[in-house]
């Protein structure tokens, strides 16, 4: 087993760390507290080929692979997690969904701008009443010959506003369950879809989170991704991907919380010697440390698996169940050794906190993923 990085992947990772210092940390404080978008930094990172990672470079992408990706997704989160939201849905959901199962002329249309950052995009499966219950999809994309004809609310789009491409999952076959549903290309603009009030969150509050709505939206046929009833199954495999994606942006938090804890049990002193000398303070370090390289450990080995083409939907459960368990705790604790000045805002934990609680919601809540997992042993 190789656990030897190329000097490509070093460099990507290089790349996205000095980017992360350079461009996003000046000012992520004041973007959280204020919920602004971080549309410069996004249109920066497009630029570097960030949004369009593992696109083929034919059109328009960096040609990267899951690896890659995965380290980039780290360096990026331990400074800015809703900069790494953005990116990770525009990579793994909207890129790689297009990419793998639209049509040579979806992919034409589309991918350059996309892989480039000049739009992103948004995967809109979400409902007020259908979350973890997906296939119990309210949205109706009803055949009109040419088009369909799409009424519905879809619920916490991340990059709802800002997107120019949404990937619209809804109805079309009510009495077929899931094999009656569709995935359609939506852009902005189209006559009856409006964007809804954006949410006022706890965590990744600079990200673009918002309902969105559909009344009579004509969407040509064209737009459908594969064949008529492949939307379920579309959003299945892309989330399967999606959540290497989000795995990483968890090990990112975790690991900026654990770097930012460790710098200052070195610096702080509390009764005569410095917090990193006390053993409770060293115990908790390597706790930490440990979490997080078991968590990197399957990031990792998703993102392999992904690369070399084999079965990785339940490793990316588990890197998604376990490294965002790993974010909550290792930020708690983060904030801990920080003592008072962990829970203000000038010393960045008390933001990875809050920003560690979605990585165990979306894209699949960690109950999600343990029905993922559970399923394929008992399959065995
Ligand atoms: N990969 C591929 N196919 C899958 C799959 C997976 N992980 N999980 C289910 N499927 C397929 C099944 O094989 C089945 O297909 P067939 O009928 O052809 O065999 C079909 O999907 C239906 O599966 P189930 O009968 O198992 O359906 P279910 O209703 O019992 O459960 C579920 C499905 C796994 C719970 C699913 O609903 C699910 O994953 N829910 C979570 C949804 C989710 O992750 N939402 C995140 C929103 S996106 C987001 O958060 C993005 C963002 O903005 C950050």
């Amino acid at each position: 087993m190789d656990f030897q990085l190329t000097e490509e992947q070093l460099a990507v990772q290089a790349a996205a760390r000095e980017f992360a210092r350079a461009e996003l940390l000046p000012g992520v404080i004041e973007r959280d507290e204020h919920q602004t978008f971080p549309k410069e930094q996004i249109k920066k990172l497009g630029a570097l080929g960030f949004l369009g990672m593992m696109v083929d470079p034919k059109y328009g992408g960096s040609g990267m692979d899951a690896v890659s990706y995965v380290l980039a997704m780290e360096e990026i989160s331990k400074i800015d997690a809703s900069v790494s939201v953005c990116m990770s849905v525009n990579n793994s959901l909207v890129c790689w969904g297009l990419e793998t199962f639209g049509n040579e002329e979806q992919k034409q249309k589309y991918l350059p701008r996309l892989a480039k950052g000049e739009i992103i995009g948004a995967f809109c499966l979400s409902e007020p009443e259908a979350g973890s219950d997906a296939t119990s999809q309210r949205t109706t994309a009803i055949d009109m010959g040419d088009h369909y004809l799409v009424n519905g609310t879809k619920n916490w789009i991340t990059n709802g506003n800002s997107a120019s491409v949404y990937l619209v999952i809804a109805q079309t076959h009510a009495e077929k369950g899931h094999k009656g549903i569709n995935a359609l290309i939506v852009e902005k603009g189209m006559e009856g879809f409006v964007v809804g009030k954006k949410e006022n969150k706890m965590g990744i509050r600079a990200s673009d989170t918002h309902s969105l709505m559909f009344t009579d939206v004509k969407v040509p046929k064209v737009n459908r991704i594969g064949e008529d009833g492949f939307g379920f199954s579309f959003a299945m495999q892309t989330l399967n991907g999606g959540r290497i994606g989000i795995a990483s942006q968890a090990l990112g938090i975790a690991s900026g919380a654990y770097e930012l804890a460790l710098q200052y049990s070195t610096e702080r002193k509390a009764f005569g010697k410095a917090l990193s000398e006390h053993q409770d303070i060293q115990f908790k370090l390597a706790d930490m440390a440990t979490q997080i390289d078991a968590s990197r450990l399957l990031c990792l080995k998703a993102a392999y698996l992904k690369d070399q083409h084999k079965e990785y939907s339940t490793a990316s459960a588990m890197a998604k169940l376990f490294s965002s368990k790993t974010a909550m705790w290792v930020t708690t604790e983060a904030v801990q050794i920080h003592g008072g000045y962990g829970y203000v805002k000038e010393f960045h934990v008390e933001r990875l906190m809050r920003d560690a609680k979605i990585t165990q919601i979306y894209e699949g809540t960690s109950e999600i993923q343990k029905i993922v997992i559970s399923r394929e042993l008992l399959k065995k």
